[in-house]
């Protein structure tokens, strides 16, 4: 049976972030990971990275309130064979207690419509497809990261081509990954380093 929310948390604006709020999208990002059932556990430190690097495309929060309960962070990727520009999109992050509420789910749209806005040619991401199919992401082999398997390397093209090849994330996640052996999988999306039993608590 379908489980619905205690209360119900009304989102009143996606917009992009503001200086004010760097410090609390890393909250927001640790806490949504913090149960997850794939996380590294520096998915804010990402984000921080990505930031730093100037590489975040777009930054986009959830409001709710006053209150930013959702987040989601866009940067460029390279694709080998590409005539234009992708990107990827993660992490994607809600506040436990606003989950299930269709807040990561606008955040997705809001993204995507950016995106499509913004001429590109299409996006990729590491994730569970039963999330992220309905967005229109699908498996695609000629989409290739190095060390991923192919049933959760997603993507969704905007456009009529062929583009394909090797996709590279930007350096900032390899950075966020390594471990303090400096150890990392080369190129993987944080969000799937590491997997654990989902901690329903
Ligand atoms: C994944 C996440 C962003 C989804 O945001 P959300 O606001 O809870 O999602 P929505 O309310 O828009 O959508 C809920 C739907 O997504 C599904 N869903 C949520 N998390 C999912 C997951 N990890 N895998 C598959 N499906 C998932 C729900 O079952 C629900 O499906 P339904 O509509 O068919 O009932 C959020 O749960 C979260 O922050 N999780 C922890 C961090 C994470 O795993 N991020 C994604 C990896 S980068």
């Amino acid at each position: 049976m379908k489980k619905f929310p205690l209360s119900s948390v009304v989102v009143s604006d996606i917009r992009s972030e503001q200086s004010a709020d760097i410090e609390r999208i890393a909250e927001v990002t640790q806490l949504a990971f913090r149960n997850a059932a794939h996380t590294c556990g520096r998915e804010h430190s990402l984000v921080n990275a990505l930031r730093a690097a100037g590489a975040l495309t777009w930054s986009l929060v959830a409001i709710s309130g006053e209150e930013i309960v959702g987040h989601v962070a866009v940067s460029p990727v390279t694709v080998s064979r590409s005539g234009g520009d992708w990107f990827g999109i993660g992490p994607l992050s809600v506040l436990p207690r606003c989950q299930g509420q269709g807040i990561g789910s606008r955040l997705m749209e809001s993204a995507l419509s950016r995106l499509r806005g913004a001429g590109a040619r299409g996006c990729v991401l590491v994730g569970d497809p039963g999330f992220y199919a309905r967005f229109g992401f699908q498996s695609d082999r000629t989409m290739v990261v190095c060390g991923v398997p192919p049933e959760v390397t997603l993507s969704v093209r905007f456009c009529q081509c062929d583009d394909g090849g090797s996709v590279e994330f930007h350096a900032a996640f390899s950075a966020a990954m390594a471990g303090p052996d400096g150890t990392a999988d080369a190129n993987l999306p944080p969000s799937l380093t590491r997997s654990r039993p989902r901690d329903d608590v």
